[in-house]
């Protein structure tokens, strides 16, 4: 009788695992968003395209009331919501098309909105680990498991950290980042990336990845991810 009830318990634990490792995973990089399906109206800090110019827009209106606009522009002005109706008045010749994305997502893009990331991204021209070629992400592995050594000579990634992707090896001082991309995405693991994890064991202050290497580690820990999510999808 115990052990029935155990049994239930543990299925309904990993069904729940399940679940939110496939909503993890299944959302679409901030970047990805932007450059897909915003920027052909809409510039980050250079003027008004078809609508308006979208930097500062954070500050420009509470969170809930992006959320909702962004989800359906139609809705909004149709409610009445004062904001809005400015905004259809202001740009009365162009719609903005309503879009089918998760709260997450929504969530993800504003976050990148609000720290810069169009502008920062097009700065440092950040190559995204969605651009990446098979050869990058077979970089990214090498780089990881230390078949190749990071011009730095920083330790690999390996002696302290395991993916799914590279079975029966890697260390546990550090976290699994099986899943790491999907929650840093580009700008915030590159930066992670450049860091020593461990101070104590890095004597230079020199950032530990270079440009390359940072966008071969990503390419590689955006495939660990998505191979998660296959997994989990059981695909
Ligand atoms: C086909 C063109 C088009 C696309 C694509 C588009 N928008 Fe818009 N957007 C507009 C227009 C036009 C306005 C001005 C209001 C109106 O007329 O609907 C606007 C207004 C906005 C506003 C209010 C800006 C302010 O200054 O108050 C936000 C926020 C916004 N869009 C976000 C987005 C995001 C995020 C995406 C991508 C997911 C997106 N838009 C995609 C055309 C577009
Ligand atoms: C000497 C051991 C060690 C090495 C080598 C190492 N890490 Fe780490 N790493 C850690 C530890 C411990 C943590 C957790 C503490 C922290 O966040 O700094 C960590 C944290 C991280 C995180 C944040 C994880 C999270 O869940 O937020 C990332 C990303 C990461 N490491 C990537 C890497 C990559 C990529 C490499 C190879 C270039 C690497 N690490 C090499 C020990 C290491």
């Amino acid at each position: 009788m115990d052990d029935k009830y155990r049994f239930v318990l543990i299925v309904v634990v990993c069904t729940a695992f399940q679940f939110f490792a496939i909503r993890t995973a299944l959302a679409t990089e901030p970047a990805t968003i932007f450059n897909t399906k915003c920027s052909s109206c809409h510039t980050f800090g250079k003027g008004i395209r078809v609508g308006p110019d979208l930097k500062g827009v954070t500050g420009r209106h509470p969170r809930p009331w992006l959320i909702a606009w962004i989800r359906s522009s139609e809705s909004q002005i149709r409610r009445g919501d004062p904001a809005a109706l400015a905004l259809f008045r202001q740009f009365r010749q162009q719609r903005m098309p309503d879009h089918e994305l998760s709260d997450a997502e929504i969530g993800a893009l504003l976050d990148y909105l609000a720290a810069g990331g169009p502008s920062k991204d097009e700065d440092r021209r950040l190559r995204l680990a969605a651009e990446a070629t098979p050869d990058d992400v077979r970089l990214g592995r090498r780089l990881f498991v230390g078949d190749t050594k990071l011009a730095s000579g920083s330790m690999a990634c390996v002696f302290c950290h395991a993916v799914s992707i590279e079975p029966f090896r890697g260390g546990t001082i550090g976290p699994n980042l099986s899943e790491v991309y999907a929650r840093y995405w580009d700008w915030a693991l590159d930066q992670r990336l450049k860091r020593p994890c461990l101070t104590s064991v890095s004597g230079s202050s020199a950032a530990r990845v270079a440009e390359a290497e940072s966008f071969a580690l990503r390419a590689f820990l955006r495939a660990a991810s998505s191979s998660e999510l296959a997994r989990a999808s059981g695909r």
